[in-house]
Parts: structure tokens; C-alpha cells; sequence
């Protein structure tokens, strides 16, 4: 698939079937994350797979009771790795590249897995805390984004994107 056509044809995906997915997609969807650009090549990010119901259930509880997550096969639990990128760039690895890892990990991810005709929702709204606990996320790790992944039952119409003219600055920020 064209770059152009999975970074403007992916949707959030809220609506899953109930076919499961295979493993050798799950990894190409994370090997996509792997080859993410981070700073310094540092690559401060981790990924959680979750596919045991029970954990899905409790983790959608996690997230202000949205239940599609559970409904989806998957739960990818993207997390940036603070230790990794404090140790080489200190404050300023610890607050910022290594959430930036981690996006940039998350995206590419997203974009894979529609590339791949799986739908994902990234989902940042959950407790901290509560995920924390549930899959044992030590407090180096910052757990970044829920990404529910499967194959989607729903083609949601693109929501409206702002004008460029709104948000390009020529020159200066005026
Ligand atoms: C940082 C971030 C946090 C988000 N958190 C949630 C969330 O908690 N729940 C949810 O349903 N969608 C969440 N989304 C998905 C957005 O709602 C969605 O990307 C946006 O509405 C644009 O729709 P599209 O992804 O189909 O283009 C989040 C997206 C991002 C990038």
C-alpha cells in the first residue's frame, strides 16, 4: 500500500469481528514499531501484547469502561522506556524522547496494521495505576497508549481534519 494512502485511509477503529489474529501479523505490526525513528536510535520503547480475555476485560476497565477494547482480539500496550533514554540524554530523555519514541513506534504500528487490513484505535484516556497493576509495568516504564488490534467490523467516515491555512506557519508563528 502507497505511504499516502495508509496515512490518510486508517481510521480509529472502535468495532472489532471476533476473528482472532495471527501471530506472524501481530509481529509484522510490531516490527513495524521497531523501525521507528528514535532519538539517538535509542529506541526507549516497549510493547505489552495482551491477548488473554480476562486481562483484555480488565484492561478495557482500565480505560473508562470502553468496551470495544476487550472486544478486539489484541491489546498492544505501548510504553516508553524513561530509564532507556534518561541514562543518554537525562531530563530531557526522560520527559520528552522517550514519549516521542514511543509515538512514533505507536503510529508506525497503527499504519501497519491497516497497511495489513487490521483496524487498531490508539486509546490514551485509561489509569495509569490500574494498567500498571494489571500487567506489571515497573515505574521506569511510562505506558504511553492502549492499542486495541483486529479486523474491524465498522468503516467509520473520516472525521474533519483543520485547514491547512490554520495551522501553517510561513516564516514565524503569527
Ligand atoms: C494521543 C491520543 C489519544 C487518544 N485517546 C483516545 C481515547 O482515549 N479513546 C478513543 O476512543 N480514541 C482515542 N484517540 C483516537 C482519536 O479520537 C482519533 O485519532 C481522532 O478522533 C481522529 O480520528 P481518526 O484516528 O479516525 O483519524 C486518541 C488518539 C491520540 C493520538
Amino acid at each position: 500500500m502507497d505511504v499516502f494512502e495508509a496515512i490518510s485511509g486508517r481510521r480509529s477503529i472502535r468495532k472489532f469481528k471476533k476473528e482472532n489474529v495471527s501471530d506472524e501479523l501481530i509481529r509484522k505490526v510490531v516490527n513495524a514499531g521497531i523501525w521507528a525513528p528514535s532519538a539517538g536510535n535509542v529506541q526507549a520503547w516497549e510493547v505489552v501484547i495482551v491477548q488473554d480475555e480476562e486481562k483484555r476485560r480488565k484492561i478495557s476497565e482500565t480505560a473508562y469502561m470502553r468496551d470495544f477494547i476487550a472486544e478486539a482480539p489484541v491489546i498492544m500496550v505501548s510504553c516508553a522506556n524513561m530509564e532507556r533514554s534518561s541514562a543518554v540524554y537525562g531530563a530531557r530523555g526522560m520527559d520528552l524522547y522517550c514519549i516521542q519514541d514511543a509515538a512514533c513506534a505507536t503510529q508506525n504500528m497503527l499504519l501497519a496494521a491497516y497497511a495489513l487490513g487490521l483496524g487498531t484505535c490508539w486509546v490514551g484516556s485509561f489509569d495509569e495505576e490500574l494498567l500498571r497493576d494489571l500487567i506489571d509495568i515497573p515505574n521506569i516504564l511510562k505506558p504511553v497508549a492502549l492499542v486495541p488490534l483486529g479486523y474491524p467490523d465498522e468503516e467509520p467516515y473520516p472525521p474533519t481534519r483543520r485547514e491547512p491555512e490554520e495551522f501553517i506557519h510561513m516564516e514565524k508563528f503569527d
